[in-house]
């Protein structure tokens, strides 16, 4: 048996040598033909506009194309225009190269699934990664190669708009993620006609942009990046990523996008990534703005640091020629760059067959299908969280009156959130018409708008850059209040839809504020002054202060933007169609003012833990140091009780295994999934450590009465982290384990490591 594996792995092994000798002398003899303006022609990356990503669009593509300076374009779909296209490049060019077409394809490309955040709470990995397959089969049949995720930037910052597009705060959990991205894109093959090559962005540690101001300085210390924000990339590159995108941000004072200590140092030599590496949107131009020097300058720093692709900038394209005349970079370093986007494109297949994603019969067949959307349905309903429940006023009875108020209650547009740029909102269920294909015949549904999204025009302006998300009512803000308080009164229950526009987060959509809006916030007052039970139905693409809301309405589900199938699949949820399991992956501060907040913080030498005296200890005067929701809570609508943890042993050996379980019973009367949490504390170590450390995650699904155990084994390899030296290392000693069902609701032992 040992043997038989062994012949199949040498073989694999043979035949993946054979098949990279052969990319090696195909590729080489392809260079050999290409003169130096051809080879950095390759390295340009542009747009024609079509989906609009950023502020500035390339010009003259067609006849760029034509001269083999172009190596990719981004920005267009369907068989068609993808086509034409391609035959500029393969008919017209000199050496007819085929280009590659990427897209920002992040949360589903037609059929749209929640944004990342919203996923990521679902914690089911295997989940993501069929939401990601779903999206590569689509993209892939409407003419792409290429798609511009996972981002996997660790937030910690609400503030931050992009906060939506990534999978919360922590590395662990991000790195599972955003392997199982990257494997549902890539399925470990490019060269099928339904797979596309992912890329990890934005490299690196652009969530962590100060004051959460999109693009803002980073400055961090180096065991922050490796021990806090690196893993996530790291484990995109370790499922084998095709490409990595560089982040707009500095880093130590140097952009990412010409930092050699990130695209060289770390990501090459460190992590061994052989891939493309693509600039983000200008961001080689915007080095000028950094004050690195003119446009010749900075690019070539952006090809000497280990940049290989230029995205709409141009400068590669207009400044290396003489950069290399002047000595200021090598051929070999162009060289490179070239070999690493022609690499990309043997891979995809597309020497074999530049056409091979323009499939109209595919088109017609894969995009928004019956079954795509089944799925959307379902992956929505498995990201929402709840919040709070009191006295189990949800799920909702399937008879009497519903007051539904608010400004998202019946709005299309809104449905999709941030970044969905081959989404159709009209094409999205409310939640509505959700509500009324699930409710049945003896539920009475009442709506009132109640409020816009938003009343201050000059905000307004600046979110509907994409198309009127927000409007105004011709009706005056009073008369929207009144008539939603006159409709709650005639209501049983008042289902209250509010919160975020689309783009009031997503790039460049950073807030100071990130509590409801003015209007909304009087109308949720005025509706619970009416004394009915308020459910809060929630949309938003960030964590939000919600302290009063928390204390006033009876509840509130977290629905986040969730995509094509929301409104259905919200309405499952109130009716108890589906049971909530959704977590939370960022902390929700209570306020503003305790922004960074999350849980996987070190202890101060002062640290405070309530009931102890306040003074001279780490705390606020006004606000405790807990968020208001934590990380990893969320609620179900049956309970679940845990033992206490029993360890199979409480001394761990270096190459040995413990064992830590709980049992978890179902104490309610409902079926319903759990996700049972691991995290470990190191007790003394050379460098502080965290007071709390994701390390495992299961789920689990009960039924009433049911109990189930739930091991996780404990190596060293989970105990381990980088040390002042950046040495990746364990260190014996005590150590704590906790197991639950959040960050703050945990069990604990006691073990040691020896
Ligand atoms: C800028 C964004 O930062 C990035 O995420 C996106 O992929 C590119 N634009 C391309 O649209």
């Amino acid at each position: 048996m040992a043997t038989g594996i062994l012949i199949i792995c040498s073989f694999t092994v043979n035949a993946q040598n054979s098949a990279s000798a052969k990319m090696d002398n195909f590729i080489n003899s392809l260079m050999k033909k290409m003169t130096l303006d051809e080879k950095i022609g390759q390295l340009n990356l542009v747009t024609p506009g079509g989906a609009v990503t950023g502020s500035v669009v390339s010009k003259d593509v067609d006849t760029k194309i034509r001269n083999g300076q172009v190596g990719g374009l981004f920005g267009i779909t369907g068989p068609d225009k993808i086509r034409r296209a391609q035959e500029i490049a393969v008919k017209n060019s000199r050496l007819h190269i085929p280009l590659i077409f990427g897209l920002d394809v992040i949360h589903g490309h037609r059929t749209i699934f929640p944004i990342p955040l919203g996923l990521s709470a679902s914690w089911d990995t295997a989940l993501i990664r069929r939401s990601a397959r779903i999206a590569a089969n689509e993209a892939t049949a409407d003419g792409l190669n290429w798609v511009y995720s996972p981002m996997v930037d660790i937030a910690r910052d609400p503030r931050w708009g992009r906060i939506a597009e990534g999978s919360g705060e922590d590395a662990f959990l991000g790195s599972q993620i955003a392997k199982a991205m990257v494997e549902g894109y890539q399925e470990n093959d490019l060269s099928k006609d339904t797979t596309v090559m992912a890329c990890v962005k934005h490299y690196a540690l652009y969530g962590a942009a100060e004051a959460g101001r999109d693009y803002n300085t980073v400055d961090m210390s180096k065991l922050r990046m490796y021990n806090e924000y690196f893993a996530p990339y790291k484990a995109a590159v370790d499922a084998g990523v095709g490409s990595v995108m560089s982040s707009f941000n500095t880093v130590d004072g140097i952009p990412a996008s010409a930092n050699k200590f990130l695209l060289t140092d770390v990501l090459r030599k460190q992590w061994g990534f052989q891939g493309l590496v693509v600039s983000d949107y200008t961001s080689i131009s915007e080095m000028i703005n950094h004050g690195l020097g003119n446009l010749q300058a900075v690019s070539a720093k952006a090809l000497n640091a280990g940049m290989d692709m230029d995205m709409v900038s141009e400068g590669f394209l207009t400044t290396l020629k003489k950069s290399l005349q002047q000595g200021k970079v090598t051929l070999d370093k162009i060289n490179e760059a070239c070999r690493r986007v022609l690499e990309a494109k043997y891979k995809l297949g597309l020497f074999e067959d530049p056409y091979r994603y323009c499939n109209e019969e595919r088109e017609k067949t894969e995009l928004m299908s019956d079954a795509n959307l089944q799925s959307a349905r379902e992956i929505a309903a498995r990201s929402f969280v709840l919040l709070k429940n009191d006295n189990q006023v949800l799920p909702l009875k399937k008879s009497g009156t519903i007051a539904l108020i608010g400004p998202l209650a019946d709005n299309k547009r809104n449905m999709l959130g941030t970044w969905s740029v081959s989404g159709d909102p009209q094409k999205s269920i409310t939640i509505m018409q959700g509500i009324k294909n699930v409710a049945g015949e003896n539920v009475n549904i009442l709506y009132a708008k109640g409020a816009n999204i938003s009343d201050d025009t000059a905000f307004i302006k600046r979110v509907n850059v994409f198309g009127t998300e927000i409007d105004i009512d011709p009706k005056s803000p009073e008369e929207l209040l009144n008539e939603a308080v006159e409709t709650a009164g005639k209501a049983d229950v008042v289902v209250a839809v509010l919160g975020e526009a689309a783009d009031m987060t997503g790039e460049s959509s950073s807030m100071s504020n990130i509590g409801l809006q003015p209007g909304q916030e009087k109308l949720l007052k005025a509706l619970v002054k009416t004394g009915k039970p308020v459910v809060l139905v929630l949309m938003n693409g960030r964590p939000m202060t919600l302290s009063w809301e928390d204390e006033h309405v009876s509840a509130i589900l977290d629905t986040w933007f969730g995509g094509t199938e929301a409104g259905n699949a919200v309405a499952d949820v109130l009716f108890g169609n589906y049971n909530p399991s959704g977590k939370l992956t960022a902390s929700f501060p209570r306020n503003v003012g305790q922004i960074p907040i999350y849980y996987n913080h070190l202890n101060t030498g002062r640290p405070y833990h309530p009931g102890d005296s306040p003074k001279f200890k780490s705390n606020y005067l006004d606000v405790p140091n807990t968020p208001l929701y934590p990380f990893g809570y969320g609620l179900s609508y049956t309970t679940f009780s845990y033992s206490d943890i029993s360890l199979s042993n409480n001394v761990l050996k270096p190459g040995g295994k413990i064992t830590a379980s709980v049992n978890v019973t179902n104490t309610g009367t409902r079926k319903g999934k759990e996700t049972v949490q691991l995290y470990t504390r190191q007790m003394v170590g050379s460098i502080a450590r965290p007071v709390k450390e994701l390390k495992g995650f299961q789920q689990i699904t009960l039924e009433p009465g049911e109990t189930k155990k739930v091991t996780f084994p404990i190596s060293v390899d989970d105990l381990k982290f980088y040390n002042s030296d950046l040495k990746y290392v364990y260190e014996p000693g005590d150590f704590k384990i906790f197991i639950g069902t959040s960050s703050a609701d945990v069990k604990e032992a006691d073990f040691k490591l020896e």
